[in-house]
């Protein structure tokens, strides 16, 4: 037999091993792993030089934008910095324009993609208007819902709780994960407006908007109304340690309930605002030492189930408003994630079989995208091939995203990705994306590679 292709002298993470090995490719899926001698004849060989070969990495939280804010971000400029940034899956956010909250909007929205992208790419949905369509929703191949709970954005009434149940409910049925974006609508807008009314409009402003307790009353809330369905709740970047507490509580409790944090919650704090200003509004805010820091024990109990880098570009000047009601909220981060978490496994701040359970196993045991998270015979050959040596500084101007800034530019880091294959082909390489727009797939629910355990 002749394979399409066999990378050679592969330092592999294979089960929390390192493994000095080849790995045979045949029609986009990983047909052997071994040693070079026992592997069949190819079509083609890449020698890979000892370098360290990760599973093809998960971002599970990303807004791709394109459609009606194509501006900000496309479908080929974010899948290029998702190659980049060593991801060759990515979930993207239904918050675009129009709206993902149907199988309409959903399906030309995978039309729109499937000829731009460059690495594999799911798609949350908002609840629709009618819940009945959330059945329709999943056929067209949602990969899951999405609610946001800090301001009205889909289908279901936020400020009902009949109405969140009723649509819990209807998820559960259908065994797919609910997203959330747990903060509460009712008291940030209170916050908002008391602080409009007394004329505040800065960067402090906005974080006591959006203050710890907005973030933990969603949380409870959403514990709460769901307590008597089946529904998977997966919270997304939580930031607080009260709120990734409940959430801990939750599932000791036998709930199923999962969570994530992004790297901005880790990495940065409110001590960054002073020198960063604006340019770090997100949602939820950065918040005090004491919350990094317990965001960093549950990276280390296994509290926390994933990292997303809730990549949510924007253009420049929307960071720049005069108000900061008026900024846009959230910053770019697929081409940072990666390095910085290296970094973090070279300064034995992090292992490796944390970032692999975080940024691959964790996202695809969550979503079920049982095709990917692991270096294994049968998965797709989706690999992210790092030289962990690699020093280099991050430079938001050499981004493939729309959004040339980042909170890290400038940041000296070391662990650089240097190869990504998606489904087998070569996508990036050396800095430079080497394959052709649409090389990536779309990934449905209804595939039978798809499944929740
Ligand atoms: O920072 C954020 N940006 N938080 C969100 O929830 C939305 C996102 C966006 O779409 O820009
Ligand atoms: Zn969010
Ligand atoms: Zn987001």
């Amino acid at each position: 037999m002749i394979v399409d292709s066999i990378l050679t002298n592969a330092k592999a993470y294979i089960n929390g091993q390192i493994v000095d090995c080849s790995i045979a490719i045949e029609e986009g899926k990983i047909f052997k792993i071994g040693k070079e001698t026992q592997m069949p004849n190819a079509d083609q060989k890449t020698d890979l030089k000892n370098l360290l070969v990760l599973p093809g990495l998960i971002d599970e939280h990303v807004h791709l934008r394109d459609e009606g804010k194509a501006y900000k971000e496309d479908f080929q400029t974010g899948t290029a910095a998702a190659a980049a940034g060593g991801f060759t899956t990515v979930l993207d956010m239904p918050n675009n324009e129009p709206v993902t909250m149907s199988a309409e909007t959903l399906k030309n929205r995978m039309w729109a993609a499937s000829r731009k992208v460059l690495v594999n790419v799911g798609f949350f949905s908002e609840f629709p208007k009618k819940l009945s369509e959330t059945k329709d929703i999943i056929e067209e191949g949602a990969i899951a819902f999405k609610l946001f709970m800090g301001c009205q954005i889909g289908g279901l009434n936020i400020d009902d709780d009949e109405d969140l149940q009723n649509g819990f409910k209807e998820v559960a049925k259908l065994d797919v994960p609910l997203a959330v974006h747990a903060e509460d609508k009712a008291l940030v807008t209170a916050n908002e407006e008391k602080l409009k009314q007394a004329k505040k409009n800065n960067v402090a402003a906005f974080q006591l908007a959006h203050s710890e307790l907005v973030e933990l009353k969603a949380i409870e809330r959403l514990l709460k109304i769901s307590a008597s369905t089946d529904v998977r709740l997966h919270f997304c970047h939580i930031s607080t340690e009260e709120g990734l507490d409940a959430i801990w509580d939750a599932k000791k409790s036998e709930r199923k309930v999962t969570c994530e944090v992004t790297p901005n919650h880790i990495l940065l704090s409110r001590d960054d605002l002073p020198r960063q200003g604006q340019m770090l509004i997100m949602a939820p805010p950065l918040r005090g030492k004491s919350h990094v820091e317990a965001l960093w024990r549950g990276l280390d109990t296994g509290s926390v189930d994933a990292l997303g880098s809730d990549h949510a570009p924007h253009a420049l000047a929307e960071k720049s408003a005069s108000s900061v009601w008026d900024v846009k909220v959230g910053v770019p981060g697929l081409e940072t994630t990666l390095p910085l978490l290296l970094t973090f496994v070279k300064k034995n701040q992090l292992s490796l079989t944390q970032l692999v359970k975080l940024l691959a196993e964790g996202p695809a045991e969550i979503y079920g995208l049982t095709n990917c998270g692991r270096l294994e015979q049968g998965k797709n050959a989706d690999l992210t091939v790092v030289d962990f040596n690699q020093k280099f500084k991050i430079d938001a101007s050499k981004f493939n995203s729309k959004a040339k800034y980042s909170p890290y530019d400038g940041w000296e880091v070391v662990g650089k990705p240097v190869k990504t294959f998606v489904n087998g082909l070569l996508v990036f390489e050396e800095g430079e994306i080497v394959a052709k727009t649409g090389t990536g797939s779309i990934i449905r629910r209804n595939d039978s590679e798809v499944s929740i355990r």
